[in-house]
């Protein structure tokens, strides 16, 4: 092996791919984001003809190749707030099997904001590099990584999922005496009794989520998603069924709305113009009238969320009181969705909840009830969901170049060691590194 071959300056030639560019380890290029539809004009095929699912949606300069992303989703394990090996296997499978936006789970912006003591979290510098080795690997593949920051509010200091929900013990990182929310007022019996936040501690909060988003840019991010939903402290200042204050931020809608805005506002001048900003919602609590957050609010925030900054809105519902009566059906949070796309152009709108199949997918997009599809349980259950949907519409659409002997559409071959170079070239059996950066099929 000679010390330096011809084209180690990284250009791509007929003996070796290009490296993807500012990665720190070697891994092909990918020229075509896998999960990319491939067009053929000659034959009728283009952005005009295709399913929707794989019609690229562009958010400002963003470009995202097809509009089925993954949902954030908390995998409660990590130590001291930072990702590890596990994660770069877990968001790394997503990067290679063709979904364009990864958003990194649910990560507090301080210690006292986390769900689960073993959440992740980015309230410190040392958290960052860990974070970077995820984004890389989810960037290698020129697909795009968004992380979630979160404050976990009343429900903060909690054991994950499948340990019962129940308080943490403060001897086993808990944080029963540091949970806070708006108001005085637990969850349920499981839960710390929260203490109100003082203004002092709101303006920690609200810094707080800016320094976190300042750190996901160093780590390499350029798209800050916000979790606004579920119960979670944006979502119980918003809520009256949750914020009892008297002051500002309390009582009438502007107040609590206030605490949202003003985080919005100070991620804004802590990341680059260019940067991406996602919110998720819950449109409604699932209260009777009058008693909580009502889908007459979501219609009346979108806008003022559109304008503050916010490109992206992912309608969910629910999670902010226990005596929610929460109607669930199949894709039962798309008419949310669709109210909250009629009443508020230009912005970008995500449904998700109980979506499952190709074909919804596909009505969804369609119908122009959303503009792009948020993906969880389905993505734990199948991680080729993005392929497996793309074969149900009907849709050809490219893989990684290492995997590009597998598609499941076109011509299968029997035996893979009877690929001769000849037959490869020349039968259309594999798609040829130039025919996919022209976007075709070979
Ligand atoms: C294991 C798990 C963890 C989740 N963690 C988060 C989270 O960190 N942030 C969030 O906004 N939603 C979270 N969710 C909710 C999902 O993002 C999504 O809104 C919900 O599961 C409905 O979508 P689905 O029917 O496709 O699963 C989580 C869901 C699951 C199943």
């Amino acid at each position: 092996m000679p010390s330096k071959v011809p084209d180690d300056d990284g250009g791509y030639s007929s003996y070796r791919s290009t490296p993807a560019p500012g990665i720190s380890f070697f891994t092909p290029q990918q020229t075509l984001p896998c999960g990319t539809a491939i067009l053929d004009e000659e034959n009728g095929i283009t952005e005009d003809t295709i399913s929707p699912v794989f019609k690229p949606l562009k958010i400002r300069n963003t470009v995202f190749q097809n509009r089925i992303f993954l949902a954030p989703m908390c995998l409660y394990s990590c130590k001291d707030g930072m990702l590890s090996d596990f994660h770069v296997a877990h968001y790394g499978q997503y990067a290679i099997r063709g979904v364009p936006l990864i958003t990194i789970e649910a990560t507090a912006v301080v210690p006292w904001g986390l769900n689960t003591p073993q959440d992740s979290g980015l309230w410190s510098d040392e958290q960052i590099p860990p974070l970077k080795r995820v984004v890389d690997v989810i960037h290698s593949q020129s697909q795009h990584a968004a992380i979630q920051l979160q404050h976990a509010g009343r429900k903060s200091g909690v054991t994950p999922p499948w340990l019962g929900l129940k308080t943490v013990p403060e001897e086993y990182g808990g944080c029963g005496a540091t949970v806070k929310g708006p108001s005085p007022n637990p969850w349920n019996e499981n839960y710390s009794t929260p203490k109100e936040m003082t203004e002092a501690e709101i303006w920690e909060v609200i810094e707080a989520f800016g320094a976190a988003a300042a750190r996901a840019v160093k780590a390499g991010i350029k798209i800050i998603a916000v979790h606004g939903a579920h119960g979670y402290l944006i979502h119980s200042f918003a809520s009256p069924a949750s914020n009892k204050r008297t002051d500002k931020w309390g009582g009438s809608f502007e107040n609590r709305v206030r605490f949202g805005i003003e985080i919005i506002r100070c991620i804004r001048r802590n990341i680059p113009a260019d940067c991406l900003l996602f919110w998720k919602i819950s449109a409604v609590d699932w209260l009777p009238p009058g008693e909580g957050w009502e889908l007459e609010d979501t219609i009346r925030y979108a806008p003022i969320l559109h304008k503050e900054g916010v490109d992206f809105l992912d309608v969910s519902s629910g999670g902010n009181d226990r005596n929610q009566k929460v109607q669930i059906s199949p894709a039962y949070q798309v008419p949310f969705a669709e109210a909250v796309k009629k009443s508020t152009p230009g912005l970008v709108v995500g449904a998700v909840g109980w979506i499952r199949d190709g074909k919804t997918v596909e009505e969804i997009l369609r119908s122009g009830k959303a503009d792009a599809i948020s993906i969880a349980r389905e993505f734990l259950r199948d991680p080729n969901f993005v392929h497996r949907v793309a074969n149900e519409v009907g849709t050809k659409v490219s893989w990684v170049d290492q995997y590009h002997r597998a598609p499941i559409y076109g011509k299968n071959v029997e035996s893979t060691t009877s690929i001769t170079a000849d037959i490869k070239v020349d039968s259309g059996v594999t798609q040829s590194h130039e025919k996919q950066l022209q976007n075709k099929v070979a």
